[in-house]
């Protein structure tokens, strides 16, 4: 099922005297590809939610369209859009078995009760949880319930599979495997899949396509790795990478980036005051090198190693740059010096954030 996302807006209005209304989604365009697995990815309070409850019929949208093909459901009721959805805070239901929460959407809708086992069976054995039909929700761990919820979103067969942060109860590790189970249950079943997260690096990690958001407004739409190369904002810079990226105030004069009285970097653009933006990973070791960073202290990590730095025109406390292991440091030095690699330093207008392109 492909979606299509048209100016879709929603306005709370205000409760009381005196308060704003909320634009929670503004004039949101995306175009969903049957098949895909598609991420909502952006910090508390952007929109995340609001957009999923409307893709699902449970909220109806202030203005604009949303399409499943070429059938306009905007105004569909939700029970018709052939739409699993798992809340945000799922809630199994604690006296029924996992068999019983499962097929409870089938004996909803009157499925004869041998065909909705079978139904039921069947999503369980596709998040793997088929052995545990038998049991309570609180007989099962946090990763198992989640399961459940997922096989309950999954037995009516849905066109769309809309997922609001169903990793959140977990813990780290269980989260992580739990991120590639739904990545195999997506690819096996091929339903259009939107993943509702806060968290930059589970959107990365298995998401087709990415939108970010930031107060209800689309920053950025693409796959992971080309958002993460090539961002549009400094937003939108900063919400991606593990460590994050550095972020220098800056100036551009006579068409080169000046970090303090460092020229960095070659940069084709009118002179003006910037945020310069360099990923950990853009550093380059070099005595002679362009910018000087001065050493708090260096992490050794097997793989690499981070030298964690500060520098006065850092909008952060500490930058990170990250080397491979094997490079030879100079011991014991208060400052070190690096060059760029071009391609992972990003300029920012520093009074509209924009990127420089
Ligand atoms: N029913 C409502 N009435 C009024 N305002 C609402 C309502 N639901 C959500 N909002 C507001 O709309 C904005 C977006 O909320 P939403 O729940 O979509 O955010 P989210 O991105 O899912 O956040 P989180 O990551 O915390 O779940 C927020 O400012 C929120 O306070
Ligand atoms: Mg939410």
């Amino acid at each position: 099922m492909r979606i299509s996302i048209q100016h879709l807006t929603k306005i709370f209005p205000s409760r009381t005297k005196g308060s704003a209304a909320v634009h929670a989604v503004e004039d949101m365009n995306i175009e969903i590809p049957s098949g895909q697995l598609v991420g909502l990815l952006g910090p508390s309070g952007c929109g995340k939610s609001t957009t999923l409850f409307m893709l699902s019929g449970l909220e109806s949208p202030s203005s604009g369209k949303i399409l499943f093909d070429d059938q306009d459901v905007t105004t569909l009721a939700a029970e018709k859009r052939g739409v699993g959805l798992v809340f945000q805070n799922y809630a199994l239901y604690p006296h029924m078995t996992v068999l019983q929460n499962i097929r409870f959407p089938l004996d909803n809708m009157r499925i004869k009760k041998s065909e909705g086992n079978a139904r039921a069976l069947d999503a369980a054995r596709l998040v793997q949880i088929e052995d545990l039909m038998s049991r309570k929700p609180n007989e099962l761990s946090g990763g198992q319930q989640q399961r459940v919820a997922i096989a309950r979103a999954l037995v009516k067969m849905p066109n769309v599979l809309l997922l609001d942060e169903p990793l959140s109860n977990l813990d780290a590790r269980l989260r992580l495997q739990t991120r590639e189970e739904i990545k195999r249950i997506q690819r096996t079943t091929g339903i259009t899949t939107v993943f509702v997260t806060h968290d930059q690096e589970e959107a990365m990690s298995i998401c087709d396509t990415m939108v970010v958001m930031k107060l209800g407004i689309v920053q950025q739409i693409g796959a992971p790795q080309s958002i993460y190369d090539d961002p549009n904002n400094l937003f939108v810079a900063n919400f991606l990478g593990t460590p994050p990226i550095n972020i220098f105030k800056g100036r551009i004069k006579g068409g080169r980036v000046y970090i303090g009285s460092e020229a960095v970097a070659a940069a084709p653009y009118a002179d003006r005051e910037v945020y310069v933006g360099i990923r950990p990973e853009g550093f380059i070791y070099n005595e002679h090198g362009a910018l000087t960073l001065g050493v708090d202290h260096i992490e050794v990590m097997g793989r690499d190693k981070t030298v964690v730095s500060t520098h006065p025109s850092s909008t952060k406390p500490v930058v990170r740059a990250i080397i491979d292991s094997d490079v030879a440091l100079r011991q014991n030095a208060a400052a070190l010096r690096f060059d760029i690699k071009p391609y992972k330093l990003f300029l920012f207008d520093a009074e509209t954030e924009e990127r420089l392109r």
